[in-house]
């Protein structure tokens, strides 16, 4: 069988050209990176679990009307996607403080922020994903109102629908990122919920105990990222199959 094309490595996964134009094949590897690729580990079955719990939210997203670039799930690693231009931007929706805009702006995490707050960081890992405004947005060219207006709004859907899940199986959605894509179609264009929704790209909290179940773990050393992960799929209901717990032999008198 003819070896597919590589089209892109990145730090959580590696793209493949698709088997039809237009799609293609994410793969999650089981690296996991953190303060812009400065810390950095292996991880087993991150790659398996994100694949997973990737395909949960976008198949949800898909269902309510949010549009993503989701198609299908192929295998434990893989899935296919439609290729779509990406906007150069992290857009990131806080509904507590915490990380970077605790640091920044000196608020306590952990604090409930009056309203949804959404960011944008221009995505270079050179400069360091800097935050950056509208203006500059609009200012470089890299979306336009229409856009913006677009984006605002899908990520506000993104937050309700998130929030809402999580919230029903006692887990509190502090933040989340997510790509935007464009995708053509004759000669209209449309912006879908690209890259991935994981607990790589999301702040997760356990309502009950504040326990963290997403990056963090692995960011502040905190435990088992596997664990905090293997949490998020088992309350959600989307276990790797491989996982069943196989039984130690007993002895039958
Ligand atoms: N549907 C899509 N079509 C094209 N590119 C995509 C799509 N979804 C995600 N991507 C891009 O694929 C790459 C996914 O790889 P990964 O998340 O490992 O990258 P990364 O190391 O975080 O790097 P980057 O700084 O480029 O995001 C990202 O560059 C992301 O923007
Ligand atoms: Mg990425």
């Amino acid at each position: 069988m003819a070896r597919r094309k590589k089209i892109y490595e990145g730090k959580a996964k590696t793209l493949y050209e698709g088997p039809e134009p237009g799609t293609i094949v994410q793969y999650f590897k089981d690296d996991a990176t953190a303060f812009n690729a400065e810390k950095r580990a292996v991880i087993e079955g991150k790659g398996v679990l994100n694949n997973l719990l990737s395909e949960y939210f976008m198949t949800g997203l898909n269902n309510i009307g949010v549009p993503t670039h989701f198609l299908k799930r192929l295998n434990m690693r893989e899935q296919l996607v439609r290729s779509c231009e990406i906007i150069p931007l992290e857009v990131v929706v806080r509904n507590y403080a915490a990380g970077s805009m605790s640091k920044r702006l000196g608020v306590e995490e952990g604090m409930q922020l009056p309203r949804p707050i959404i960011e944008y960081y221009y995505k270079d890992d050179a400069l360091g994903d800097p935050l950056v405004t509208e203006e500059h947005i609009a200012a470089f060219g890299w979306a336009s109102q229409q856009d913006m207006d677009d984006i605002l709004s899908l990520a506000l859907r993104v937050n309700d629908f998130l929030s809402g899940v999580m919230f029903g199986v006692g887990i509190k959605l502090v933040d989340f990122k997510i790509e935007i894509g464009r995708v053509y179609e004759g000669d209209f264009q449309r912006l879908v919920v690209a890259d991935e929704i994981s607990p790589d790209s999301c702040r997760l909290w356990d309502i009950e105990t504040g326990q963290k179940l997403d990056k963090d773990v692995f960011r502040r050393d905190l435990g088992s990222l596997t664990d905090a992960y293997t949490e998020v799929a088992r309350r959600l209901g989307v276990m790797p199959k491989t996982s069943t717990p196989i039984g130690k032999p007993t002895l039958i008198n």
